[in-house]
């Protein structure tokens, strides 16, 4: 069975005072769907989300929600007659109404299905005995979850977020984006959840849109975005990156750790490999020897311990390589901190490079 297409946006696109803000955005997102918009700070989501929302107007495009247009092809639908939750980043309560006046807000109908609908939702964001309190009565947390609890009274059929954790101390943060995605899930609605933040996107998101400069530059579940970036930038905007520039020829290019593989990059074209600091492998120097490497580490090249920070779960080891002023910086078990000066042997995991035309 597949679910239907709740939120459908062709070609969006919106300029202000001559410079293109989003540019020709294009995504669909399904019932019980979490989709994540991600991108560096002005690099228009919360344009792309206003849009949707109908609180700014497209230059040009179309959006469609259950099917039905709501702008671009027929009648422009106010924000209001549209069906989606917002939620923003300040989540802005009514401070004059209780919590049940908050989240009954949005409600039609009789006042025993309001009542019931409150009750369950109130329920549902753990909140039941606080009906009657006032907002400023409540922590940031509790009122992100009134907050929540509002915007899906209404049973929204897409719930449109825009960077509603950010207003959140880091401790809560995760407990709460947990709580959320998991009754975002149980109503079933569409979501589009605009973050800055990678962590934030592979958390809650089952597909991430990744956007740069008003344009969406890869789409795909968090695994793969992270796994195979379209390039360079989309690369570090996940981790830290460590960068080996080399020259492609015959299809390989030498590296302090032997030759890579570099098909489809013509004989003196500069490329940069990209390994993620995790995947920097690091062994014991003994006398020099150094280790026994698998087929899959390739070959083993010296470093010197230039620099070790100790953060907890891990460990950030910058190490300065045996030839040339090439750094390269490694992620370990945080049990693990090497003093300054220490020889050690790095090797690649290869199957986990990038390897992109140079920067
Ligand atoms: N109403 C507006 N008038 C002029 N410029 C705007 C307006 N809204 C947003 N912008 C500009 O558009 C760019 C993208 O903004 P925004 O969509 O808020 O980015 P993001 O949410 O990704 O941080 C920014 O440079 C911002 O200054
Ligand atoms: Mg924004």
């Amino acid at each position: 069975m597949t679910s239907p297409t709740r939120l459908t946006v062709d070609a969006l696109s919106r300029a202000f005072g001559g410079r293109q803000v989003v540019a020709d955005v294009s995504l669909s997102i399904e019932a019980g769907e979490v989709m994540c918009l991600l991108g560096p700070s002005g690099c228009g989501k919360s344009t792309t989300l206003r849009m949707i929302a109908g609180v700014e107007r497209p230059d040009q495009g179309q959006i469609r929600i259950d099917g039905v247009p709501v702008f671009g092809a027929g009648p422009t639908l106010p924000p209001e007659a549209r069906g989606v939750g917002l939620m923003f980043q300040d989540f802005a309560l009514f401070p004059h109404l209780t919590v049940a006046g908050n989240v009954a807000f949005g409600l039609k109908g009789d006042s025993a299905a309001k009542t019931r609908r409150v009750g369950e939702l109130l329920e549902k964001v753990n909140l039941c005995g606080f009906a009657q309190k006032h907002p400023h009565e409540l922590s940031g947390g509790e009122q992100q979850r009134v907050a929540l609890a509002r915007a899906l009274a209404p049973r929204p059929r897409v719930m449109l977020m825009d960077e509603p954790f950010s207003g959140l101390d880091n401790r809560l943060r995760d407990g709460v984006r947990d709580a959320t995605l998991a009754l975002l899930k149980e109503e079933g609605a569409a979501v589009l959840l605009v973050t800055h933040e990678p962590d934030e996107a592979m958390r809650m998101a089952d597909e991430i849109a990744l956007m740069r400069a008003g344009e969406i530059v890869q789409r795909g579940a968090p695994y793969n975005i992270y796994n195979a970036p379209v390039d360079r930038a989309a690369a570090a905007f996940f981790s830290d990156i460590n960068v080996i520039r080399g020259v492609s020829k015959g299809a390989l290019t030498a590296t302090p750790f032997g030759d890579f593989l570099t098909p489809g990059h013509a004989d003196g074209t500069p490329v940069d490999i990209i390994i993620r600091p995790q995947h920097l492998k690091i062994d014991f120097d003994r006398a020099g020897r150094g280790p026994n490497p698998t087929v899959q580490d390739g070959t083993p090249a010296r470093g010197t311990v230039a620099r070790a920070r100790f953060l907890g779960r891990e460990s950030l080891v910058d190490f300065a390589m045996a030839d040339g002023g090439l750094v390269l910086t490694a992620s370990v078990p945080g049990v693990f901190l090497p003093k300054p000066g220490t020889a050690l042997w790095l090797m690649i995991r290869r199957d986990r490079c990038f390897v992109f035309p140079a920067a």
